[in-house]
């Protein structure tokens, strides 16, 4: 059996459209359009792509964009100050710091400096206690998460009583995706489970999952054999394992590999995401969404 891909590619194009035709239906009634701040701290090569792909995706929805490039050496007063003027500035429904921060900054602080009705990345602890709690009072889900489960829901996969389990307990992706896949509502009601590397027989509880969530940073630690025949595997990772030339642009490119043997796993489960093109265009597209979600919270209009 050959899987199903599960195109994140695809998706983010239905998504964004989508989200497109609300900006516009908004900005006719309401002379408003959503507006994100991202800021970024220093020069590292993977953030700044990262940044530039979320701008580039805000600009083409027509949000407004503001972009805050400061220096690796900004202290931590000035960068709680920069996120204290956008707490404070109206135009703005959504603040982004990306992460990793530089070591002499304590990226908790400046995370719970995020006013949680403007943290569309769902990382301050208000809204982890909000998506703990469920239903409504659910705001901005994380977006790695929020896109796995839309993907999961749009594939056409059932989740009502499958056994869901999830390889990893980040903050990021492990312990919000589980949380929201045992609540009940769409794309969700599941019986979840959590592995880690503080797990005696991984193998054993990979085999029993229907849904397989693997976010975990390790190339390939999922092996064929503990893919349930028919299941629907979700990969995470996107470890970059080497360097390649590119065809397209002669340049040089990373070589990226799954938390998952994708050539073998295919073969075996259901459904399954690619690696890249898959979990990855994801996080931006829900970013986008929750970003959305929160003018609309402002101006009290529901989904
Ligand atoms: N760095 C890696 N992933 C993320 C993310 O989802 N949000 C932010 N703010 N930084 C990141």
């Amino acid at each position: 059996m050959t899987a199903k891909l599960i195109k994140g590619t695809e998706i983010q194009k239905e998504i964004l459209e989508e989200i497109g035709k609300e900006v516009k239906e908004i900005k006719e009634k309401h002379n408003v359009v959503p507006g994100l701040v991202t800021i970024l701290v220093g020069e590292s090569p993977a953030s700044i792509s990262y940044v530039t792909l979320k701008i580039k995706t805000a600009n083409a929805l027509g949000f407004k964009e503001i972009q805050e490039n400061q220096p690796d050496d900004i202290s931590e007063a000035d960068l709680l100050a920069l996120i204290d003027k956008y707490n404070k500035d109206e135009s703005i429904n959504g603040i982004l710091v990306q992460l990793p921060l530089p070591k002499h900054i304590d990226d908790k602080k400046v995370l719970n400096a995020i006013d949680p009705d403007k943290d569309v990345d769902g990382f301050h602890p208000v809204n982890v206690g909000r998506l703990m709690i469920g239903g409504s009072e659910v705001k901005f889900p994380p977006c790695t998460p929020y896109g796995i489960q839309e993907m999961i829901v749009r594939a056409g996969v059932e989740t009502k009583g499958a056994e869901v389990v999830v390889v990893g307990r980040s903050n990021i992706v492990g312990k919000p995706i589980a949380n929201m896949m045992v609540q009940k509502g769409r794309g969700a009601n599941a019986t979840v489970t959590i592995v880690h590397t503080g797990t005696q027989d991984l193998a054993s509880h990979c085999k029993r999952a229907d849904i397989l969530i693997v976010a975990a940073g390790v190339p390939e630690l999922v092996k064929p054999e503990w893919i349930k025949p028919g299941s629907c595997v979700i990969d995470v990772g996107v470890n970059r394992v080497g360097e390649k030339i590119s065809e397209k642009t002669g340049k040089k490119i990373a070589i990226l590999k799954g938390d998952v043997d994708f050539d073998k796993a295919k073969e075996i489960a259901g459904y399954i995401t690619p690696v890249p093109g898959g979990v990855g265009p994801m996080t931006i597209t829900m970013l986008m969404l929750n970003t959305l979600k929160s003018l609309k919270f402002k101006l009290g209009i529901s989904s």
